[in-house]
């Protein structure tokens, strides 16, 4: 199955358009499409930096880490100013993540949290000026309580993959196999679009993407 939302020739043309990653994240980015590793589109990427560029965020959250490959380009995006905490449940890709992100020399603007995100989320206490949600989709109803005790007020909360290949907006026929993920990230967006403490836009870009600022 496809696993970006849109039309195969709008994705191709802005990926030939945008200003791609080179060295080391266009490596990366190689690397986690030789092995299935599912890191954010080139087009969000895009948008990610240009986020960080605008908000200037002296704290990140991310939570999902894979080889590292969005937690290096938003410490790109903040020239190193950043500090970036970011979990990951899986001991070999936190390796793999730390060593990419020695390898890129900003090995010091990023923290990898190991373990299970919620349990970790619950841990933590210093407020972030933006969260980046990128991990196991069907979890992120249990993840926003913890993601916006921990964002400050002017913050903001990035949700990926929150359409789901389309099939969040698909009314009915959807295989046994992603349904509950659908309905999830479908309760999810409504809890965003309904919180009186965010504004909410919903992004077609990657896989969707939620981009909530917190009042
Ligand atoms: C989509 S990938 C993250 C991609 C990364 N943000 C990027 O674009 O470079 C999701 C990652 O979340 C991790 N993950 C899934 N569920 C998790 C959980 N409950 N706690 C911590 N990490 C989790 C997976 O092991 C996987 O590496």
């Amino acid at each position: 199955m496809e696993d970006r939302i849109r039309y195969p020739e709008i994705d191709e043309f802005i990926r030939n358009t945008i200003a791609r990653e080179e060295g080391l994240l266009r490596e990366m980015e190689e690397y986690a499409r030789l092995n299935h590793i599912p890191v954010i589109a080139p087009e969000t990427a895009a948008l990610l930096k240009i986020l960080v560029k605008v908000q200037r965020p002296q704290r990140i959250l991310e939570v999902g880490t894979a080889i590292g490959y969005s937690a290096l380009v938003m410490a790109c995006a903040s020239g190193g100013k950043a500090h970036i905490d970011t979990i990951e449940i899986s001991e070999e890709m936190a390796g793999m993540a730390e060593s990419n992100m020695k390898k890129s020399g900003f090995g010091s603007c990023v923290r990898v949290l190991r373990g299970d995100a919620l349990e970790i989320l619950q841990c933590l206490t210093t407020a972030y000026d933006m969260v980046f949600l990128d991990a196991s989709k069907g979890q992120y109803p249990e993840f926003l309580p913890e993601c916006l005790r921990l964002t400050r007020e002017g913050g903001i909360i990035l949700s990926d993959n929150v359409l789901y290949r389309g099939l969040v907006a698909r009314n009915g026929q959807v295989e046994h196999k992603h349904r509950t993920i659908a309905v999830r990230l479908k309760e999810y967006l409504e809890s965003l679009c309904s919180n009186p403490l965010l504004d909410t836009a919903i992004i077609p870009i990657g896989d969707g993407l939620a981009l909530s600022y917190k009042k």
